[in-house]
């Protein structure tokens, strides 16, 4: 949501910062800028639409400077116009700020500007603390005081740079509830909200916390509070490679990603799972180990997809460690009291480990006094230092969009999970290595399907023009049939709705007609025969069955109009298989209508605002 990069170094800073800009664009796309310092002015150029747009006006031969700003954004206030787009200036345009999060009280401050005479270009609540910043350096004629004192006034969130004439060689960079990384090289420093605009500088990093500062000039950085106290960092390693972050030859970067589930799904479960003693070790939990020993119940709260694997993680942890377990959207969570008691666990699930409901979550459960627990993707993130324990799933950097290998990721853990407490409970050990086996085998399984590419590809192309797709599944397979509509939903823009198979002739019976294409997860398990009935009542409306369906069931063919078979596995495994094609599908479909499957419409990847 909005990305920010800053440099100070010893390098030209157009193109640094421009190619911090495209590491980061999947925060947000609405529109690009840069400021840079040159001969004691700010250049500031922006420009609507992506950072392609903006490189096209940035001539570098023009900017010897090694020091500047930059903003890629997802609009909240204002529309995505040039105007509106980021970096902000104060009203005599000699300080320039970028801004990630929301000043909640720019009206009011905004309000007492403009009765002191201080002039607004823009609709942004940005540029309110830009002026703002100004208006207050015009008094005490110093811009970490004048910072520190603006950060005192707002209300609401930042990741924040500044840069100004007034003291040249200095950046103020700070952060309450956006992240901001500090990215330490040798004679240069590059701020970033994210560490894949940061890691060809260097990998040493700080991440700086809630409230926090920090003064980066040429021969140094220090870190403060907003409170002016002084702080101290332990300085991190990033822990991906570059060519992480890159296409590596796929086309999209969500198709690289979902060829990466092999591996991602065995990076998750390395190290952790002891598969012939049937159980698992996972040292991010020692320190909750007493509190998950003695719990009675259990919530799980997440947002979109994350919330999906959350859904099967209830039933994978009921089954396997008979928990109650519920489920519920951070958003929802948040705001409405949900008792909490000290014997109770909080899992909070998201990739980015930014995303702001879920992360209000995880403080909301901390201050009831009950132990929270992250599954987070993203080292060092927010959800991932502000929970008691946690278990990171190994993913490595997500940069599509649509969540692909995250949620296969997320599943492995909480499967993770209910093993270790299932084990802890009344779990046998032959069931535990059953489990563990399974587990092993699925790396070889996803490859399997992905092997199938072509023939899924063919299959979306036959259905390029229906406008909607109902997506149905019991059991484990009923978050994979949300899941499944959407991804559909979110790149290819067509309406698909997820449903549980039974609850369809309570309603979305009524749409269905020979236009209608119907997914049915229909896999070889206890509840398969009544799957299989509910395909009938689809059938008989003439509807189109898409069935995902298990190796070996041709009777299947009997019922459906295209069938891609997965591979056997243990039921609460079969989430992780059946949702490759799904993947795969809304890619195709995406790619052959001509959407940008990377960077779809008004969406951002980390959500970090409510
Ligand atoms: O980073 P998180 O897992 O917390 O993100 C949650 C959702 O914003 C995310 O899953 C979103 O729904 C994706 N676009 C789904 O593909």
């Amino acid at each position: 949501m909005c990305g920010i990069v800053g440099y100070i170094g010893n390098q030209k800073v157009s193109g640094i910062l421009l190619n911090g800009l495209k590491r980061m664009e999947y925060r947000g796309y609405d529109s690009a800028g840069v400021s840079i310092l040159t001969d004691g002015s700010i250049e500031t150029i922006k420009k609507s639409g992506k950072v392609a747009q903006l490189e096209k006006l940035v001539d570098h031969t023009q900017f010897d400077s090694t020091i500047g700003i930059a903003h890629t954004r997802w609009a909240t206030h204002g529309e995505p116009n040039d105007i509106n787009a980021h970096p902000h200036h104060d009203s005599s345009n000699k300080i320039s700020i970028v801004h990630n999060g929301i000043i909640e009280n720019y009206a009011i401050l905004k309000k007492n500007l403009i009765e002191k005479g201080y002039t607004f270009r823009s609709d942004t609540d940005s540029e309110v603390l830009a002026v703002l910043i100004g208006a207050l350096y015009d008094r005490v004629k110093n811009m970490e005081e004048a910072v520190r004192y603006a950060l005192n006034e707002v209300e609401g969130t930042y990741g924040l740079c500044v840069l100004s004439v007034y003291e040249p060689d200095k950046i103020i960079a700070a952060r309450r509830g956006s992240p901001m990384v500090l990215g330490i090289g040798e004679g240069e420093y590059i701020v970033a909200s994210d560490a894949a605009a940061i890691i060809q500088h260097t990998r040493q990093v700080i991440y700086l916390s809630d409230n926090e500062m920090a003064i980066l000039t040429r021969d140094g950085y220090e870190t403060k509070t907003i409170k002016n106290e002084k702080t101290t960092n332990t300085i991190h390693e990033i822990e991906f490679d570059l060519e992480q972050i890159e296409k590596a030859g796929f086309p999209h970067f969500m198709l690289k990603e979902i060829f990466e589930q092999p591996d991602t799904f065995r990076d998750s479960f390395r190290g952790r799972l002891l598969a012939d003693k049937g159980n698992v070790k996972l040292g991010g939990l020692t320190q909750a180990e007493e509190q998950l020993r003695k719990a009675k119940r259990i919530l799980i709260t997440a947002c979109g997809t994350s919330w999906h694997s959350a859904l099967v993680g209830e039933y994978i942890i009921e089954n396997l460690a008979q928990i109650p377990v519920e489920v519920e959207y951070a958003s929802e969570f948040r705001y409405r009291n949900t008792p909490l008691y000290p014997d109770d666990i909080v899992i909070a699930i998201s990739q980015s480990g930014e995303t702001a409901d879920t992360l209000a979550a995880v403080y909301e459960t901390k201050q009831k006094g009950a132990t929270a627990i992250g599954i987070v993707n993203v080292v060092g993130s927010s959800i991932a230092r502000s929970t008691d324990a946690g278990i990171y799933i190994h993913a490595g950097p997500e940069i599509g969009v649509a969540s692909t290998k995250a949620f296969t990721s997320q599943i492995c853990v909480l499967a993770l999970i209910g093993l270790y407490l299932g084990r802890m409970k009344n779990l046998s050990q032959s069931d535990g290595k059953r489990i563990g086996a399974a587990m092993l085998e699925i790396p070889n399984q996803i490859e399997q399907i992905l092997n199938k590419s072509d023939e899924i590809k063919a299959m979306a192309k036959k259905f390029t023009k229906s406008r909607n797709f109902l997506y149905l599944g019991r059991g484990y397979n009923f978050p994979v049939a949300l899941e499944g509509a959407l991804k559909m939903k979110e790149i290819s823009y067509i309406h698909a709705e997820g449903y549980p198979a039974a609850e369809m002739k309570h309603g979305p019976i009524a749409l269905i007609d020979d236009n209608m294409p119907v997914v049915f997860i229909a896999t070889k398990d206890e509840i398969y025969e009544k799957v299989i009935s509910n395909i009938q009542e689809v059938r008989a409306r003439r509807g189109k069955v898409i069935a995902i369906a298990s190796e070996g069931d041709n009777d299947i063919t009997n019922y459906a109009d295209h069938v891609i078979y997965i591979p056997n596995t243990v039921p609460m495994l079969t989430p992780v298989l059946a949702v490759i094609p799904l993947q795969l599908m809304a890619y195709y479909m995406a790619v052959e209508l001509g959407c940008n499957v990377d960077q779809p419409r008004n969406l951002a990847k980390s959500v970090t605002v409510e």
